[in-house]
Formats: structure tokens, sequence, C-alpha cells
């Protein structure tokens, strides 16, 4: 019999729903049951054919489980190694290789040092960064968020300067990446699953949380087909088997905004019926499609187009215009040829220094000053 786990932490309604759409398809010789754990011992195989992760981005434990499943053959959806390696700021600047739009973007030193570490171990950092050639990049309002992070945590609009050294004080060990903003017509946030199946949902982000599914975006075919294949240029790019994409569109071009959803939010409260009736069946569907192909004794894990691009030595720009892989839009500002992403998750460092909260100073002219010596960490 070939096991489907889920893994998962507080979510209600998807796990179950999940492993009950598995089942009663009755598939000779697979079936579904929530991941059961009572030790994990290096080298030695799981029960699970394959794993659906909703939840080792907060439980580190259960990243280091899935791998040690991975090396053993367990197809974990998504893959532990890449989504320990990405971020949203590498994300980025992979687009910027395989032609697809995001907002112009830099990645900041945090704002407190990160423990264990001293103004020593920054020393490769100029002070003051050069805040008036990024705030001129950037410009104002924009976005700080950090680089590796979900569910709009630490997410800030800034408004001018100033605004944007009070708020960054206030991230302590977050490094943060400052965003251009994206003003809207409208914005889809899709589902990608397997790389194949793409649902493109109108998603209203200035509606009240429970309303956000409630939009009234009507994409015309050729629009739709457009945003999804974007969305599939992403997802094969990053090689996530389960992720969303956001896309707002300024002029009618699409811009990627948030692409790193590895555990997407697929509660049925949240989402509405009708999504969470796609999710759940394309979910299904898709882990059965694993559970058949699965070859004992391999890796049976995704890898992404960036990842065998490098591994086979090729230019990174090779990922850009394929025929699959078209971008659907032309970009505005001619930004190289290709673009890439890449998600990575959490613990950088950042130095402390960097960007003095310039609470006190007038925001003025930008340059923060260098780490405050001590750098007192704020608890957030
Ligand atoms: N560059 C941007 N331009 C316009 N809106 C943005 C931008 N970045 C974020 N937002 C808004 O903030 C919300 C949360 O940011 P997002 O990048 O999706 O973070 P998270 O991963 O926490 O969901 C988005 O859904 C969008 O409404
Ligand atoms: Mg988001």
């Amino acid at each position: 019999m070939k096991k489907i786990g889920i893994l998962f932490g507080m979510e209600e309604s998807f796990p179950k729903a999940f492993v009950d759409r598995v089942n009663s398809k009755k598939e000779a010789g697979i079936s579904a049951e929530f991941v059961s754990i009572d030790k994990v011992v290096q080298g030695e195989t799981s029960d699970y054919t394959v794993i659906i992760d909703r939840i080792s981005q907060d439980v580190p434990f259960y990243r280091g489980m899935l791998k040690n499943a991975a090396v053993s053959g367990t197809a974990v959806i998504n893959n532990p190694f890449w989504w320990s390696a990405d971020e949203k700021f590498f994300n980025n600047a992979l687009m910027t290789k395989v032609g697809v739009p995001v907002p112009k973007t830099v990645l900041l030193p945090s704002n407190e040092r990160p423990d264990d570490t001293s103004e020593k171990s920054f020393r490769n950092l100029k002070f003051p960064f050069d805040w008036d050639t990024i705030f001129n990049y950037i410009g104002f309002p924009a976005y700080m968020k950090p680089f590796a992070g979900g569910g709009w945590k630490s997410v800030y609009k800034v408004h001018n300067a100033e605004d944007f050294f009070i708020k960054h004080g206030e991230t302590g060990q977050l490094v943060m990446m400052l965003q251009e903003e994206i003003v809207f017509e409208e914005y889809y946030r899709c589902y990608c699953i397997g790389n194949k199946y793409v649902k493109v949902m109108p998603y209203e982000p200035r509606n009240p949380h429970h309303l956000r599914y409630v939009a009234d975006f009507k994409p015309s075919p050729a629009k739709l087909k457009e945003l999804e294949g974007i969305v599939l240029n992403i997802c094969g790019t990053l090689g996530y088997d389960f992720n969303t994409v956001e896309l707002a569109l300024r002029d009618g071009v699409p811009y990627a905004i948030d692409f790193c959803n590895p555990a997407p939010d697929a509660e049925a409260s949240s989402v509405g019926e009708e999504n969470f009736e796609w999710v759940v069946e394309h979910a299904a569907k898709y882990a059965i499609e694993r559970a058949k192909a699965h070859k004992p004794g391999q890796d049976n894990l995704t890898w992404g187009d960036y990842i065998k691009t490098s591994v086979a030595k090729k230019p990174v720009a090779d990922l850009a215009g394929t025929p699959a892989k078209k971008p659907a839009a032309p970009r505005k500002a001619p930004a190289k040829k290709a673009t890439t992403t890449a998600k990575t998750t959490t613990k950088t460092t950042a130095a402390k220094t960097t960007a003095k909260p310039a609470a006190k100073k007038p925001a003025a002219k930008s340059t923060p000053k260098p780490a405050a010596k001590k750098a007192t960490p704020k608890k957030k």
C-alpha cells in the first residue's frame, strides 16, 4: 500500500478534506492519512510514499524529518531542500532574469544585530548605507516587508524617509526588503499545484480579511491565459509543487508581488467554498499522481528549472524566452534579460547597525546612523 500523508499545524479544514478526498477516489493500493511520527532515525525509510508538508516552515524538527524522508525516496510536497534555501528577495532577483515583471526591490540589513554577533561581524557593511540612492530608486510610498515571511506579518507601507526609519526601527532582527509600491487596478491570487493546475482567484487585498476573495475582477480569456502563463513560469522556475502567486496589474501589466507561499492559506473560511473545493480536489489528484509515479530508492522530489539550469552550468538567461516560459508581458523598464526567483527562509544576519532608527534624526536626508553601538533591541 502506498501511503500519502499530510503534515499540518493549526489549520482545520484542509487536512481532513484532503485525506477524505484522496480516500474517496479509491485508487487501488493508495491511501491517505495524517502523518504520525514517534521517532526519526537517520537514513530510515519513511512509511510514506508522499508527504504534503503544510507546516515545516514553523517547525524546524519537521523540516529535518522531511529531508531524512526525502533521502530515502519520499516525494515531499514541497521540496524541503529548496524551501529551506529560498526566500523572497532571491525570488525577485531570479524573476528579473526570466522576464517576469517584479516591483523594484532592495534588501536591507536588519535593524538589530542578530544574537551572538557584534559590530565586528559587520565590518563589511558601509555606514551609512547608501540611503539616498535606495530611496530614489524605490520611491515613496513603498512597501517594507520581511525577505522571508508570510501572512502579512511585519508588512509596512512607508510614506517617506522618516517614516521608513521609524518603522524599520520596529523590525528587530528581521531582514527586510524595501519595495516599490505597485498601484494596481486589479489583483489576483493564484494557486498552482504540480506546476500544471492553476486557479486564478480575483483578490482584493484592500478589503477586510474575510472579504478579500470577494473581488469583482473579471479577466478576459486572453488575460487569464497570460496570468496562468506567468504563474507556471514562476512556479516551474522555482520548483514548487504547491504555491500561490499574487499578481498586481498596473496599466494591464501583471507584477509578481508575493510568490513564495509553499504552504498557502487553504482554509475554507478564508478562501471561500469554490476555491476550497478546487484546492482539495487538485491537491488530492496531484498527490495520487505523485504516489503512482514514485520510484523506490531514488529522489522523488521536484527540482525547479533554476536549479536544473545551474547544475547543468547553463546561463540563467536560458530560462527566459523558451516557448513555455515566454514572458506574457513585456517588462516596462528593460531589466536585463531574464529573471528568476528563489526563496529563502529565515535567519539572516543583518547588521544591527545599519539603519539606525532614525528616530531622532530628522528623516531628512536619509542616512541613518550606522549601527548604533548598542542597538537596543526593540521588542516588537
Ligand atoms: N509592492 C507592493 N505594491 C503594492 N501592494 C503591496 C506590495 N507589497 C505588498 N503589498 C500588499 O501587502 C500585502 C501583503 O504583502 P505580501 O508581499 O503578500 O506579504 P505576505 O507574504 O506576508 O502575504 C499584499 O497582499 C499586497 O496587498
Ligand atoms: Mg501575500
